[in-house]
């Protein structure tokens, strides 16, 4: 499955914006670990793109999110590692994070919400004004953005990546696509 055909099955099933753009941004910021760390930047960067695609079909229940993602993915034809990877994201089936395509996932999806708040609290709304240390800064603040699971983030050390580095490689990721994500 290519870039193309991935963002068609996600418009497909997901009608929302602000789902879209979450996964486009856990896209960008794969793609930039994968990068960072020489993985396959398409296998991490489709992953990303690929993982909420069944939240809408799930309507946010925990217990069906991810295991009916992984079985849409694997109809579609993607690879079993990153099926693993889009199953493992919601640890509510306990299932294990093996690979490092499963870690990355694990720890992206919630910086996104932290990075797309800091832009969101500042008055022109942009990523663009948005400075790393003022990531750090909220990431500590624990009731901003409450929803972006700190420890989750953390597990970037799991890649071997600082947390401060990781914060930054994000934000740039975002800043990268800001206009598609509106911010
Ligand atoms: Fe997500």
């Amino acid at each position: 499955m290519d870039r193309e055909e991935a963002l068609d099955s996600v418009r497909a099933n997901v009608e929302n914006e602000n789902t879209v753009k979450h996964m486009l941004a856990t896209e960008a910021i794969m793609r930039a670990l994968a990068r960072r760390l020489g993985e396959d930047e398409e296998e991490w960067g489709i992953t990303g793109l690929l993982h909420d695609i069944d939240m809408e079909l799930t309507d946010g229940d925990m217990s069906s999110h991810s295991k009916l993602g992984a079985d849409l993915v694997r109809e579609m034809g993607v690879a079993e590692a990153m099926v693993h990877a889009i199953l493992s994201h919601n640890q509510a089936h306990g299932i294990p994070l093996e690979t490092k395509l499963d870690e990355a996932l694990f720890c992206a999806d919630p910086l996104t919400g932290l990075i797309t708040a800091a832009a969101l609290v500042r008055p022109d709304k942009k990523l663009a004004g948005v400075e790393a240390k003022s990531v750090k800064k909220r990431y500590k603040e624990k009731s901003f953005a409450a929803g972006a699971d700190r420890e989750q983030i953390a597990r970037c050390s799991e890649l071997g990546l600082e947390l401060d580095d990781f914060l930054e490689l994000g934000l740039k990721a975002m800043r990268g696509i800001a206009a598609e994500l509106g911010l």
